[in-house]
C-alpha cells in the first residue's frame, strides 16, 4: 500500500529484516561529501510524506518544511553570506565564500521547522519532540530511497536574521536542515552509547 486513506486498516507491526538492517547500520554522510543527483520530485515528495508521518499528540502538526533546490540554494547562500559578514565584519573572503556555498554542498536541503502552537493543550515539549522525529524520519526515508543524508543545524539555525529571511514566526524554530544527496562516501562506524550505561531497570 502506498499512502493510506483516512480510516484504512493498517498493520500494527511490520516484521522486516531490511528495515532492521537500515536502523542498525544507518549513518549520516557529511554534507561536504554529497553530490548530484538528488532525489527527483516524486522521491522527495515521498520522503516528506514519510517524514510528516510522525507521532503527533492531538494532531497539532507542529512542523513544516522549506525546500531548497537548484538556484534557490544560491539565493539563500547570498543571505547566509550577508548575515555572516554582518555578524563577523572582519571575516576573510574565503570564510564568507564558504558560508555562501553551504547549501550548494547537497542537491537538496530541507529545513524542518518546529512550529509550536502555544495555545494548544498539547505541551510545547511534546510538539518540539514531534519536529525532531520528523527530522529522523526524513533521514531514514532518504536512506531508504537510496540517498545519503545529514541533519545539521550549524550557526544559521540559531541566527535571528536568518530566521527573519526565512520568514519564521515567533513560535517557530529550525529543528534542522536535512541535507540530501548522492555520495561515494562509505562512512565508518562511530562510537555508540554503551547500553549498560544508559539502561536501568525500575
Ligand atoms: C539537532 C541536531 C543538530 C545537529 N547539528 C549538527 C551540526 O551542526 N554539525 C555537525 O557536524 N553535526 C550535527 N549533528 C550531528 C549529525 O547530524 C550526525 O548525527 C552525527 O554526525 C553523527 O552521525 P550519525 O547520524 O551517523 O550517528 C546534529 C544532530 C542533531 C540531532
Amino acid at each position: 500500500m502506498k499512502n493510506p486513506e483516512l480510516g484504512d486498516s493498517l498493520p500494527a507491526a511490520h516484521p522486516n529484516e531490511a528495515t532492521l538492517s537500515l536502523l542498525r547500520l544507518r549513518r549520516s554522510t557529511p554534507a561536504d561529501f554529497m553530490a548530484e543527483p538528488g532525489p527527483d520530485a516524486d522521491a522527495l515528495s515521498d520522503m516528506l510524506t514519510i517524514a510528516a508521518r510522525v507521532p503527533d499528540h492531538r494532531r497539532v502538526v507542529p512542523f513544516r518544511f522549506i525546500r531548497f533546490q537548484g538556484e534557490a540554494r544560491i539565493r539563500f547562500g547570498d543571505t547566509l553570506g550577508k548575515v555572516f559578514l554582518a555578524n563577523t565584519p572582519d571575516a576573510g573572503e574565503n570564510k564568507v565564500a564558504l558560508e555562501r556555498n553551504r547549501f550548494c554542498r547537497a542537491p537538496v536541503v530541507v529545513a524542518v521547522i518546529s512550529s509550536v502552537n502555544r495555545a494548544h493543550r498539547t505541551p510545547e515539549w511534546e510538539q518540539i519532540l514531534s519536529a525532531g522525529a520528523v527530522c529522523q524520519n526524513l533521514l531514514l526515508a532518504a536512506n531508504a530511497h537510496g540517498f545519503a543524508a545529514q541533519w545539521l543545524t550549524e550557526w544559521y539555525a540559531f541566527d535571528e536574521q536568518v530566521a527573519k529571511a526565512l520568514m519564521l514566526s515567533e513560535n517557530e524554530r529550525i529543528a534542522g536542515f536535512v541535507y540530501i544527496g548522492s555520495t561515494n562516501d562509505s562512512p565508518k562506524e562511530r562510537g555508540r552509547p554503551n547500553l549498560n550505561s544508559i539502561i536501568s531497570d525500575y
